[in-house]
């Protein structure tokens, strides 16, 4: 009898760890991978960027390891609302946890719940078209607009603020989300790091995109630019992203319909605003002891948006352990408890590409595989008919395939690339149900 497992997400770490439990030799394996949504591939699908079209491309990998023998997706089946901890280890001889970090951080400044000041996560959801976010979410109606924070999620958020719709055409990007951002009214877009440039967290490559945008004048200050120390002790990315933003700061605009500040030693105090974001005020940072303190020096924006885009991180999910310190499921290299385990943004917080959750997956698995070796696997039950007595059914594999059709549909009757995300959960269920009216199949 082969080990049964459980894993509960389906993003790169959900979808690894299936790959590296039924691809090794020592066990034969059947896994079942549980996702709340009824769409595969999490952040790979709803998170990266929609005109990074090689990246999304990995999408093609995942999917042959979904269609292995000994996988099956069980999606719209969410952890907590459907299935629980006991579920979950009556079913199968072990669970994953891979739910990965759905929420964003806080800065913790006054005015943060203002009407205008927004979470990077909602951003990116709408413009990804995840069903959470509705396509009415977001109006681009302010001239000027500041992303907080100089990682790669920022320059995610900056490039799709500072492309034309024209330029986003060909991506998934759901129409009507289409339709706002050809209709944005966004001059300005201030991108706020609150180190220098040395510090920031995003990757050269990421950064250069962002200098060859053919609608937005990319400029830095000079007097941000500067970096203490000599330029050749800093390691090759650091130095490759200094190098490169201290030529910006050596450019001048050329008058492109839209702007991009990127700033550096500046931290934001407050978002100013009666009822809704009218301005950002900044203070001048500098280093003490290593800390980021302020000087007293400050600046105030005229910006009718503000982007958090500082940092992901998880939630707890019910019945299982989770540190409030590290916001991730204590583990021991993947083991959180007997027969449970944890891989990707859930088990080391939320940094890393793609790929790193490959080696973290394959981390966990040989735990979980010399823990349970020569363990005689228990006769156990089949999670599907215990969900159908709670009125349960899950979305299938096959039922994703005919959402990813009528999105190709759909992109082909619009003209547009290969594929556009459907607006909404009742569209994706309808198009599960074989209707092209966006109703939600009965039951
Ligand atoms: C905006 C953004 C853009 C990125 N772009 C890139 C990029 O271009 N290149 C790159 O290499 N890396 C990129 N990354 C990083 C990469 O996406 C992550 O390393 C990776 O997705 C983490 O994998 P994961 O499986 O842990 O989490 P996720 O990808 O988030 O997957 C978690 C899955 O669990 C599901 N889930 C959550 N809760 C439940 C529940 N209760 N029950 C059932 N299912 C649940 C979710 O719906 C989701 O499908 C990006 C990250 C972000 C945030
Ligand atoms: N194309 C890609 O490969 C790609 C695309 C997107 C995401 N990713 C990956 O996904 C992961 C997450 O990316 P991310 O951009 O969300 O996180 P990140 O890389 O951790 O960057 C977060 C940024 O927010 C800043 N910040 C944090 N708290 C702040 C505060 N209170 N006030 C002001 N600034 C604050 C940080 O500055 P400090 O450094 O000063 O804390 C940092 O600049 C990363 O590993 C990233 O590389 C990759």
């Amino acid at each position: 009898m082969p080990l049964r497992v459980a894993i509960v997400g389906s993003g790169p770490a959900g979808v690894y760890t299936a790959e590296a439990l039924t691809k090794q030799a020592a066990a034969p394996v059947e896994v079942d991978v549980i996702e709340r949504l009824p769409t595969p591939y999490g952040l790979v699908r709803y998170g990266v960027a929609p005109d990074h079209t090689s990246i999304k491309s990995i999408a093609g990998y995942l999917r042959r390891v979904l269609e292995l023998p000994g996988v099956r997706f069980l999606g719209g089946i969410e952890f907590g609302r459907d299935v629980g901890v006991e579920d979950l280890l009556a079913c199968y001889d072990a669970v994953v946890y891979c739910t990965g970090a759905m929420v964003d951080r806080r800065m913790g400044i006054p005015g943060e719940d203002l009407p205008g000041s927004v979470a990077a996560t909602d951003f990116v959801n709408w413009y990804c078209g995840h069903p959470d976010v509705p396509a009415d979410r977001f109006v681009l109606d302010s001239p000027e607009v500041a992303v907080i924070g100089v990682g790669n999620v920022a320059v995610d958020v900056v490039r799709v603020l500072a492309k034309t719709a024209q330029e986003l055409r060909a991506t998934d990007v759901p129409e009507e989300v289409l339709a706002r951002l050809a209709d944005s009214q966004v001059k300005a877009i201030h991108m706020i790091g609150r180190r220098g440039p040395e510090h920031a967290k995003f990757t050269l490559k990421e950064l250069r995109e962002l200098g060859e945008l053919t609608n937005a004048d990319v400029c830095v200050r000079p007097e941000e630019a500067p970096v203490s120390g000599e330029l050749s002790a800093l390691p090759r990315q650091v130095r490759g992203n200094v190098e490169v933003l201290q030529a910006w700061a050596a450019r001048i605009p050329v008058g492109r319909p839209r702007r991009l500040d990127v700033r550096f030693w500046m931290r934001p105090v407050e978002i100013l605003g009666d009822g809704r974001v009218e301005a950002l005020r900044l203070e001048r940072t500098r280093l003490q002891d290593g800390r980021v303190v302020g000087t007293g020096v400050f600046e105030t924006l005229p910006v009718g948006m503000v982007l958090r885009s500082v940092g992901y991180q998880s939630v707890p999910l019910p019945g299982v352990p989770f540190s409030e310190t590290t916001m991730t499921v204590p583990n021991e290299a993947g083991r959180v408890r007997e027969r449970e385990y944890v891989a990707g943004w859930l088990k080391r917080g939320p940094t890393g590409v793609i790929g790193t959750n490959k080696s973290d997956a394959a981390e966990t698995v040989r735990t979980l595989l010399a823990d349970l070796d020569g363990r005689e696997p228990a006769a156990r039950a089949d999670l599907v008919p215990l969900l159908a007595e709670r009125g349960v059914s899950p979305v299938t594999y096959r039922q994703w395939l005919s959402i990813e059709a009528a999105e190709a549909e759909l992109a082909r009757s619009l003209d547009r690339g290969e594929r556009v995300k459907l607006p909404g959960l009742a569209a994706m269920l309808g198009a599960v149900a074989g209707r092209r009216d966006g109703a939600a199949p009965e039951g």
